[in-house]
């Protein structure tokens, strides 16, 4: 086993990252497989909305887990099908809670289809979905490594900032309910009649929500269960963006120790274009190692075929950590060509 895969057969959550058009399906559904072949028991999950994880691999595979290969599951995640389904058990416990109640309190049919008609911003929706399916795969022992294909860069960050921004959203909010709760609570006094708080469904599911929230916060933030790879080509616009996005991450201190260098021409035959490109890429991956020198460095060379289905995609898993950033400049000067 490499040192690569090493590190990451030891985390529980591996994101992987980086501009758009980099490697980011490619590299997550490879490693999927090296992972499973080594005994660990996957889950890759897309979290672009553009989901691209089943035409990598050449199967359909949607927004319900589905099994691959021995050890192998993936899982096109649709956020707005998982709160369709969250609204309507949240609608079947209030009709339930209702009809309980010794009173008998009567449910207002009106305000039930005002929540059933209710639509949240995709964006919204995402980012607590993210936080839901992470705290759900937290809890659950169902996979030893879950590999996150996200979107390119932009979406990403966004996408992890949320749990910051949303854990102090929930705190204010539960502020708020309190609040209410108090001048309810005096007013039912006033009448005569008592106020239990712990009845308080809305209350209940704030605080249930924040505390997932300051969970998957914790956990995405721990270097022993959460790595994040960015992945990158050798060129300028790349090396700009990556040092935009490892910034980002720094701040909101997320892991991150691994780069992957995708699309590296290693060619030292007699083709003049793909001779100019890998002097090119020499010059380029020279840059990344000033540039990201305190990160673990690795190659992926550029495939001449394309890359799509599980037979191929092995290919590429094969090589994940074997090449070092040194091992490939070396080889690049040597005039060693890997087609
Ligand atoms: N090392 C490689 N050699 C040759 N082709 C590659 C290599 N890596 C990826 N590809 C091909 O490049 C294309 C883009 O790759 P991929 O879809 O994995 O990128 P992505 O970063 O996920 O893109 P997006 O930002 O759109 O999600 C695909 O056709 C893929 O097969
Ligand atoms: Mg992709």
């Amino acid at each position: 086993m490499n040192k690569l895969i090493e590190e990451l057969s030891n985390r529980r959550f591996i994101i992987i990252s980086g501009k758009g058009g980099v490697g980011k399906t490619t590299f997550s559904a490879a490693l999927g497989i090296k992972l499973a072949a080594l005994g660990i028991k996957v889950l890759v999950v897309s979290l672009d909305p553009a989901h691209s994880l089943g035409d990598a691999y050449g199967i359909k595979i949607g927004s319900s887990v589905k099994k691959l290969d021995k050890n192998l599951y993936a899982l096109e995640f649709n956020p707005i099908q998982l709160f369709a389904a969250e609204k309507e058990a949240l609608i079947k416990a209030i009709r339930e809670e209702s009809s309980e109640a010794p009173m008998g309190i009567p449910i207002d049919e009106e305000a039930i289809e005002l929540l059933l008609d209710a639509q949240l911003p995709y964006e919204f929706a995402e980012g607590l979905g993210f936080i839901k399916l992470f705290y759900h795969l937290m809890t659950v022992a169902d996979y030893d490594s879950i590999i996150f294909d996200t979107a390119p860069t932009g979406h990403t960050v966004e996408l992890l900032k949320l749990p910051e921004i949303l854990e102090s959203f929930y705190v204010r909010l539960i502020k708020f309910r309190l609040k209410i709760s108090r001048v309810f609570s005096k007013i039912k006094k006033l009448f005569g009649f008592g106020y239990d708080d712990r009845a308080d469904m809305a209350l209940r599911l704030l605080e249930e929500t924040k505390e997932q929230i300051t969970n998957v916060r914790k956990v995405l933030t721990d270097e022993s269960k959460t790595e994040f790879v960015v992945v990158m080509i050798p060129n300028e616009m790349s090396i700009l963006e990556s040092a935009r996005l490892i910034e980002q991450l720094a701040i909101h201190e997320i892991p991150n120790s691994n780069i992957i260098v995708n699309f590296v021409r290693i060619y030292g035959g007699d083709c003049p274009f793909c001779v100019l490109m890998s002097k090119y890429h020499n010059k380029q991956l020279e840059k990344i190692r000033k540039e990201f020198g305190d990160k673990k460095l690795w190659v992926i060379p550029y495939f001449s075929e394309e890359i799509r289905g599980i037979k191929v995609l092995k290919k590429v898993s094969e090589v994940i950590g074997e090449l070092d950033i040194e091992k490939a400049l070396k080889m690049i000067s040597e005039g060693t060509t890997i087609e």
